[in-house]
């Protein structure tokens, strides 16, 4: 037998908390009195309801949330567990839901989507505006284009595309024949490319000649091409549509190679939606994790719609007037969800940026803001700790008084994040909900509902009406307050994953079997006193030292409350004496000198605000991280260089490769 990994976390539940935050923010009065949901007690009623019968409240929101063709009479079919089925029995068309309900009403010339892509031309950025009926109209167009080339509902469209409006168009368009799409990050690789094409048996390419990121073009068609030519190619893939955005020059294939514009051009107008089974496939989205071989998460049609639609409007309290920014990329299922499905099926205002924070300024995001008046502005925590290293120069310089509610996703915020952004971005006027959920779990699981909840920083709070989250033991027995464990969902929800695709093994044994016939989240979690979820981070991740396991997510956030501190990770590397002893990687603030002195002060710092338990053995500082391109820090190769010195793992989800290459020979203490 050989000796255990002692970089590998110990195979039990029990995580020590030892973060303590005792700031909490309850609604601001003027927000509270006109958002959706804004009567404690009503919500305290609705919420006890939803728990004693989550199946008849999902039916009630399924039956009030979305159209249907033929009405569902059947709520949760779990005779196949864990594969779930909801409102099995009922018919309806998404796109239907997202576009034609609302073009039967004044909405029809409201804006659905205003777009702004990245370079700034002698005019200015280049702005587009579709207004509902335009976008039906672009819809309707290209879901004939797509039936013009053989696809049919259940078939695999495949998407590779800059963040603009084709790529909304797109999804829609596959949604309205019953199409099944596969988006996949315009950032990735041919290779990636090329697996997750064919685990999905695509059909069609949607592409674009190039896009804009940091000031720089992505020549997409060409990773197309390569994708379809090495390594055997994609053998299911008859035909690539390419949308002109850079205007680059471009291989073109005959007879395969369609342009955009030219097949729109020809379409008919007017296709009416197709209405699919409630389970018919929507979408497949690769999970970005940060080990092994993406999963193909299938989502269906009708719960995933109920789930996300009443989502987006309860935690982002959408309405007619506002303006709803969510900066994910349609790449990942934020943008799938709370980009396009979510807003548009609740006919509210969509903004969506092309490009990169950074470009031409670091002030690009709070230019938009201003510019737009963007009301809701949604983002991730490593977004937020990139703007506090910039410094408040490039935001104070911006009038932001537009915002009048604030959300994160992605990763556990840092109670110091939290606070920043509650200041500096929302002017302390702005509700911030922190919202956990996966690209599993289709839609918001945990969050604050902003006109009647306490937020305190640093947690989701409490999972929403319909959702039975929990936190436990390997049994599945529920832990006390305080005491950290697995979070897990006790009772199958709507917008759940229905599996993994081509592999229904895979989709039981990583979900269902750590706590059998539950499903399992991945994360750690605890809960405290008045019942609110605390991320502790992967369970994968934790720490082991002196045989106390400790949430990475607790000791990056004591690190990131330290005034010089921007941005941390921390990992083990094995210890004689303690079995792991933690090594942090830290960033620091802009103009913060760094060097063994600051490592002293924040070992101290760290054993101030949560104990000498918790106190690196080691601290090395770094001005960047390893990322994936969805913005996780990627722990596992940080663990590699605390522990071997180099990384031999796999990197292909890493996001800027020139990171790692300088933290092989970062500034040591
Ligand atoms: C994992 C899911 C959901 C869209 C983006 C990520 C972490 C997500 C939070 C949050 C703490 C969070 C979890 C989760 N996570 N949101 N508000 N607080 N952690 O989707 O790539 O599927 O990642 O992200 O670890 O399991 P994803």
């Amino acid at each position: 037998m050989s000796a255990p990994d002692p970089t590998r976390p110990v195979a039990n539940q029990d995580i020590t908390s030892i973060l303590v935050e005792d700031r909490a923010f309850a609604p601001p009065a003027d927000f509270a009195v006109r958002a959706h949901l804004a009567d404690p007690a009503a919500v305290r009623a609705l919420r006890e309801r939803a728990t004693a019968d989550p199946v008849d409240f999902w039916c009630e929101v399924g039956r009030q949330d979305l159209r249907w063709t033929k009405p569902f009479t059947v709520g949760l079919d779990w005779s196949d567990a864990p594969h779930a089925r909801w409102f099995a029995d009922g018919e309806l068309n998404l796109a239907d839901n997202c576009l034609d309900r609302h073009c039967q009403t004044w909405r029809r010339h409201k804006a659905a989507l205003i777009w702004e892509g990245e370079p700034i031309g002698d005019g200015g950025p280049e702005i587009r505006t579709l207004t509902y009926g335009q976008l039906l109209e672009q819809v309707q167009k290209f879901a004939a284009v797509l039936q013009s080339l053989g696809v049919a509902a259940g078939d695999r469209v495949c998407l590779y595309l800059p963040l603009i409006p084709e790529a909304a168009v797109a999804m829609l368009a596959c949604a309205r024949i019953g199409a099944v799409h596969s988006v996949v990050f315009g950032g990735f690789s041919a290779e990636a490319l090329r697996d997750r094409t064919n685990d999905a048996g695509a059909k069609v390419i949607v592409t674009a000649d190039g896009g804009y990121r940091r000031g720089s073009l992505l020549r997409l068609k060409d990773v197309v091409d390569q994708a379809l030519v090495q390594h055997g190619g994609a053998p299911s893939v008859e035909h690539v549509v390419v949308v002109r955005r850079a205007g680059n020059e471009i291989a073109w294939a005959p007879g395969r190679d369609h342009w955009w514009h030219e097949r729109m051009a020809a379409a008919p107008a007017g296709l009416a939606p197709v209405p699919v089974p409630a389970e018919h496939p929507l979408f497949i989205l690769y999970t970005s994790g940060t080990t092994g071989k993406p999963k193909g998460i299938l989502h269906t049609t009708g719960g995933y719609a109920a789930h996300v639609t009443r989502t987006a409007r309860w935690v982002f309290d959408l309405r007619d007037e506002d303006l709803f920014w969510c900066t994910a990329d349609v790449g990942w299922v934020t943008g799938h969800s709370y980009v396009v499905y979510g807003p548009l099926s609740n006919g509210a205002t969509v903004l969506m940026y092309e490009g990169a924070p950074a470009f031409p300024a670091k002030d690009r995001f709070w230019d938009i803001v201003q510019r737009h008046r963007v009301t809701v502005f949604y983002t991730a925590p490593t977004a937020l700790r990139t703007f506090m290293a910039w410094g408040e120069a490039p935001i104070v310089a911006h009038d932001l008084s537009s915002l009048r509610l604030l959300g994160t996703v992605g990763e556990p915020i840092n109670p110091a994040a939290w606070v920043w952004y509650h200041e500096v971005i929302g002017g302390g006027r702005c509700p911030i909900v922190d919202t956990w959920w996966q690209t599993e779990t289709g839609g918001i699981l945990i969050a604050p509902l902003p006109g009647v909840q306490t937020c305190v920083p640093g947690t989701a709070t409490v999972p929403l009406p319909g959702i039975v989250a929990d936190v436990v033991d390997n049994a599945g027995h529920p832990l006390p307050a305080d005491v950290g464990g697995l979070l897990v969902v006790r009772h199958p929800w709507p917008g759940m994953a229905r599996t993994v695709w081509g592999d229904r093994e895979r989709y039981k044994q990583t979900y269902f079997s750590r706590v059998p016939g539950i499903y399992f989240t991945g994360d750690g979690a605890r809960r405290d006193r008045h019942g609110n979820f605390w991320i502790l981070g992967r369970v994968d991740d934790v720490l082991n030292v002196a045989g106390h396991r400790i949430g990475t997510m607790e000791v990056e956030s004591a690190l990131v409350s330290h005034p010089d501190v921007a941005e941390a990770a921390v990992v083990g590397r094995p210890d004689p004496v303690t079995g792991q002893a933690i090594v942090a990687f830290v960033t620091p603030r802009a103009g913060v000198v760094t060097g063994p002195p600051l490592g002293e002060a924040l070992r101290g710092h760290v054993t101030k605000e949560i104990g000498g338990l918790a106190r690196p053995a080691e601290i090395r500082f770094a001005l960047g991280l390893p990322k994936t391109r969805s913005g996780k820090i990627m722990r596992r190769l940080l663990r590699e260089l605390a522990t071997q010195g180099t990384v031999t793992g796999d990197t292909t989800t890493l996001e800027d490769f020139g990171v790692l290459e300088k933290l092989r020979v970062t500034d040591e203490e």
